[in-house]
C-alpha cells in the first residue's frame, strides 16, 4: 500500500526530499527562490527513518542548474532531487558533499586574491564533526560553510 504523503504530491517540477532538518530554510534563502512567483510548498522537521527529522521542498514548474546543485550539496548532501513530470519521478539525482566547490560562493576573506583576479572562487570541501569547512584555495583560510554561503 503506498503510505500518505507527508506534503501534497506535485504534477510537475522538483522535489528536493531528504534535507537536514533546519536547511530548508536556508536553502529557499540561498536559492532566492522566496523572490520568485513560483509555487512551493515545503515541509519542515518531518519524520524521515533516515534523518530521524527531515525538511523537504517542492517546487512548481522549476528545475535546478548544476551550479545551484552544487550549492544545495554543501547545506543538504543527504538530499535527493527528484524530476516530477506528470507526477511521476522521471529522474533521481542523490547529492553527496563534494570534495571541491568551483563557483557559486565567494571568499569572505576581503583581503583575498580571488577577488582581484578574473577567477572563480574555489574551496577545498572538509567535513569536521556536525559542520562542513570550506579552505580557499588561493589565501587558504578556512570558514565555516554558512560564512561562505553568507546566511
Ligand atoms: N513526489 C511528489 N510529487 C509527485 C511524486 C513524488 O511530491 N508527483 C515526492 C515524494 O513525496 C517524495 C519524492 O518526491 O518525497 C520522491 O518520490 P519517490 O521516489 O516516489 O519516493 P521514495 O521512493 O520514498 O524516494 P526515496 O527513495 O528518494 O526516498
Ligand atoms: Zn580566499
Amino acid at each position: 500500500m503506498k503510505k500518505k504523503l507527508q506534503v501534497e504530491a506535485i504534477c510537475k517540477g522538483t522535489v528536493i526530499d531528504h534535507i537536514p532538518a533546519g536547511q530548508g530554510a536556508k536553502i529557499l534563502r540561498r536559492l532566492q527562490l522566496l523572490d520568485s512567483e513560483l509555487r512551493i510548498t515545503v515541509g519542515f522537521n518531518l519524520p524521515s527513518e533516515q534523518l530521524g527529522l527531515k525538511d523537504i521542498l517542492k517546487v512548481e514548474n522549476r528545475l535546478f542548474t548544476t551550479k545551484e546543485a552544487n550549492e544545495l550539496s554543501l547545506f543538504a548532501p543527504t538530499a535527493t532531487i527528484n524530476v516530477i513530470e506528470d507526477y511521476e519521478v522521471t529522474r533521481k539525482f542523490p547529492m553527496s558533499t563534494p570534495d571541491v566547490l568551483e563557483g557559486g560562493f565567494d571568499c569572505p576573506n576581503s583581503n583575498c586574491i580571488s577577488h582581484n583576479e578574473p577567477v572563480e572562487a574555489c574551496f577545498r570541501v572538509r567535513k569536521q564533526d556536525d559542520d562542513i569547512r570550506l579552505k580557499c584555495k588561493y589565501c587558504e583560510k578556512s570558514f565555516s560553510k554558512d560564512i561562505v554561503a553568507g546566511i
